[in-house]
């Protein structure tokens, strides 16, 4: 399938996407604590998306082929959920890791993000794990340039989780996003340099790692959407959406809260 090249007012209306998007994640940040259900997390953020930003959730009933339609309006991940965690009346407790991913359209536009989240203290181990993730995601983010490949991306991602003795998922990748949710090209987080993929200007798509402390297996749960690590090991995800530029890359869902950019 052909990939998008978006012009200047596409860039112009992903940017207020992206930034919506991650505006969630600054508002919901200081509600997640020990007690709250992610149940809750997902109305406070259903409320705020539709209410106070006048966008729409992406994910509420979003049905691709061979899935049903999801229920809620975000993804909770909670310590070995891996990703598509549907938000339940599971009840946040002292050291649990947690993904929080939020994808909002805005004027037809869709901007995607997530980050990992603390409740209370953490152990050291899982503390290493999602901030390694975030390195790795921004290892990948500054490979983006045209000229580059995708396989120069997922060499940097993985080069960096196997190197401190983690394992990378593999069933899922970022995507090219846009007026569509999900499209063209698919952005592994694992590969070789300068295979795959060269990147152009204009391109769009989002970089977003899983990363487990165990082995790379997933297993889907009964609910047909969620995914955990198959040996129950801790799982972290960060996720940007990145505009390739004629000088190399704009990440698109940035706010006031985003945490600092890596640069090693
Ligand atoms: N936001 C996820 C992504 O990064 C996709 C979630 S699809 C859902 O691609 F249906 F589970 F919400
Ligand atoms: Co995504
Ligand atoms: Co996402």
């Amino acid at each position: 399938m052909a990939i998008t090249i978006n012009d200047q007012q596409d860039i112009e209306k992903m940017r207020i996407a992206g930034k919506l998007a991650a505006e969630v994640l600054d508002y919901i940040a200081p509600f997640v604590k020990a007690g709250i259900t992610t149940e809750a997390i997902d109305k406070l953020c259903h409320d705020y998306m539709v209410d106070v930003q006048h966008t729409i959730p992406a994910p509420l009933n979003y049905a691709p082929p061979g899935h049903t339609p999801y229920p809620k309006s975000i993804c909770t991940s909670v310590n070995h959920q891996i990703c598509h965690g549907v938000p339940s009346d599971k009840v946040l407790k002292n050291g649990d890791i947690l993904n929080i991913d939020i994808t909002v359209i805005k004027d037809g536009y869709h901007g995607d993000t997530s980050r990992m989240f603390y409740v209370g203290e953490p152990s050291i181990q899982a503390k290493r794990l999602c901030e390694i993730t975030y390195q790795a995601m921004w290892l990948g983010i500054h490979q983006v340039k045209p000229g580059n490949t995708l396989g120069d991306i997922g060499f940097a991602i993985q080069q960096h989780a196997h190197k401190h003795g983690f394992s990378i998922v593999e069933e899922f990748c970022g995507h090219g996003i846009g007026k569509k949710f999900h499209e063209d090209p698919q952005v592994l987080h694992y590969g070789r340099p300068k295979t795959g993929l060269k990147l152009q200007a204009g391109m769009i798509f989002t970089i977003e790692p899983m990363i487990n402390a165990g082995k790379r297996h997933i297993k889907q749960l009964g609910d047909g959407w969620t995914i955990v690590t198959k040996d129950h090991s801790l799982s972290a995800q960060w996720e940007h959406t990145v505009l390739v530029t004629e000088q190399g890359f704009e990440v698109l869902t940035v706010s006031a809260g985003s945490p600092a950019a890596y640069t090693s």
